[in-house]
């Protein structure tokens, strides 16, 4: 499979074209798919009876971000895989906003986090398979869950207008968001400051997803969902996180994915939040969703990507995180990025000392902790970037001498983490606590790997080395590059267009 990919960059003509010109055209969707592909935000809303004017491509379009956003191959087409998702169960909010209040325009977050940290929630019923009481403990259960990544606190209460309500309705209940009987929809929520929970009481509802029935949609995996809506989380595409919009079970912690988001929203410095005013007519209180602030009208610069002049790049949390300058970039795989991305990378490391300015070296530990160097020191953090501790060189038993690390990387080969200093590097044994004997060596030893080395990191299985705008792949029992290297890096990791003089990357020879 891996040659395979390599041939066809090789001949890079066949790279462009598959994605551009092999086109398929969709099966016509069913009304009710039509209704689904609208309800979520994938295609723009018009007027009732007017669906004839959405084009073959409009729709081919928004089949494919469905597909994207559901984590699926994106093919455009109504392939079987896709026809599932439109009868999984699922939550009722939007995926994607609608197009007039695109993030891109706003240079502002909106007011969607609760602005305190006491908060209130009553349970004002059950449903007729789970009782009131029931609800109230793994109600409880799920916002003891989220509290301690808003610093929030939570209370009960039997009686009157509680922050977040929680009822359990059928049908149309009066918001406007009918529910759809048994399946498919199960629940929806409202950001604050409305803060509702709606439940589909024509669900059957249950409290033991191992031993329940398939039918049985489990209410604490339901629930602790809803709560993120409640306190202002928007739908996320990453698998496995818990604001992934289709049902999914067991669920037992937040992912950190969610974490980030609920830092985003409670733990920003104050002044950077500014308060904002709905625009008339919007909807915004049904499209929950955070951005982050631009802080300066003149800040528009953003490097591009394109341009690899990144300064380090590393896979942590099995996801590939890009550094350049003041910004971090999140691919979830090569040419898929993360929406919300770029971050300025002290938002999402906090407790790193402001003048650090650039990072040039990052890795996660095999215990999952986050270190980022400068200089003969370094932070650590944990894999949800909570800052733990600043330690030195010296733990590491690198010699005083050594001004600065350029690379710091964990192989899958033997578990021992690779410390580089520009032309030779350590090997750090992690689970003895020491440095391996008769180290520093010559980075010569890689043989036909480039140094001083910008990154190393390890990705589905295999070792790339970065230098430029170029990487090398790893050949572990060779211990030499892989013939086919070095590759483009923008082209082949990121999603960049092709540029003419390309075959200059895919030599050996200098730049
Ligand atoms: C949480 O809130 C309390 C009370 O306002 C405050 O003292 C504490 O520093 C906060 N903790 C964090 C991590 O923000
Ligand atoms: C729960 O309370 C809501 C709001 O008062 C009400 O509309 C709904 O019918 C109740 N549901 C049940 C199952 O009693
Ligand atoms: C950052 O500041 C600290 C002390 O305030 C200083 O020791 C350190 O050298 C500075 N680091 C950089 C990268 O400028
Ligand atoms: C490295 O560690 C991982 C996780 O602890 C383990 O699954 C793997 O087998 C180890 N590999 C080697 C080569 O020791
Ligand atoms: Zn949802
Ligand atoms: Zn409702």
């Amino acid at each position: 499979m891996y040659a395979k990919s390599v041939f066809c960059l090789l001949s890079l003509v066949c790279y462009s074209v598959s994605s551009q010109t092999i086109y398929v055209e969709p099966k016509s969707p069913t009304p009710e798919q039509l209704d689904f592909l609208k309800k979520y935000g994938y295609l723009p809303e018009v007027p009732p009876d007017a669906d004839a004017a959405y084009t073959v491509s409009s729709m081919s379009e928004a089949v494919r971000k469905m597909q994207a956003f559901a984590g699926l191959p994106e093919t455009g087409t109504l392939d079987d895989e896709t026809k599932q998702l439109f009868k999984r169960k699922r939550c009722g909010v939007k995926d994607i906003e609608s197009s007039s209040t695109s993030a891109r325009s706003r240079r502002y977050i909106l007011q969607q986090s609760w602005n305190k940290r006491y908060i209130t929630y009553r349970v004002v019923n059950g449903s007729s398979t789970l009782d009131k009481s029931r609800v109230e403990e793994l109600l409880e259960k799920g916002l003891a869950v989220w509290a301690p990544f808003g610093n929030l606190s939570f209370s009960g209460i039997e009686q009157g207008r509680a922050d977040i309500q929680v009822s359990f309705v059928s049908g149309d209940h009066g918001d406007g968001f009918p529910f759809d009987g048994p399946g498919r929809v199960v629940a929806h929520a409202f950001p604050p400051p409305h803060g509702a929970m709606h439940f589909d009481d024509e669900e059957l509802w249950g409290d033991n997803p191992e031993e329940d029935d398939e039918d049985v949609t489990d209410f604490f995996a339901v629930a602790i969902h809803e709560i993120g809506h409640a306190l202002g989380l928007s739908h996320s595409n990453v698998k496995g996180s818990v604001m992934y919009p289709y049902y999914q079970t067991p669920v037992e912690s937040l992912h950190w994915d969610d974490i980030l988001g609920m830092q985003e929203l409670y733990l920003q410095d104050q002044e950077e939040t500014a308060v904002v005013t709905e625009s008339p007519g919007s909807q915004t209180s049904l499209v929950p969703r955070f951005t982050k602030p631009g802080s300066d009208e003149d800040e528009n610069y953003m490097p591009d990507l394109c341009m690899t002049n990144y300064d380090t790049l590393q896979v942590m949390n099995d996801k590939i995180f890009v550094f350049e300058e003041e910004w971090v970039w999140v691919l979830r795989d090569r040419h898929v990025m993360e929406p919300g991305y770029p971050k300025r990378f002290h938002d999402v490391f906090r407790g790193l000392p402001a003048n650090i300015t650039i990072i040039k070296t990052i890795y996660q530990k095999q215990n999952r902790n986050i270190l980022i160097f400068s200089g003969q020191n370094y932070w650590e953090f944990d894999s949800t970037f909570h800052f733990i501790k600043k330690g030195s060189l010296s733990d590491y038993s690198i010699p005083d001498e050594v001004p600065e690390l350029t690379t710091v990387f964990l192989s899958n080969y033997n578990n021992k983490t690779y410390l580089i200093e520009e032309e030779r590097y350590w090997r750090y044994d992690e689970s003895a606590g020491r440095m391996d004997e008769r180290f520093p060596k010559e980075m010569s030893m890689w043989r036909q790997v480039p140094y001083p080395v910008d990154a190393a990191v390890v990705w589905k299985g295999d070792t790339f080395f970065f230098q430029g705008p170029r990487f090398w792949r790893f050949d572990n029992e060779l211990v030499q590059a892989h013939e086919y290297y070095p590759l483009p890096t923008a082209q082949f990791w990121f999603d960049c267009e092709s540029t003419s003089d390309m075959d200059r990357y895919i030599t050996n020879d200098g730049p």
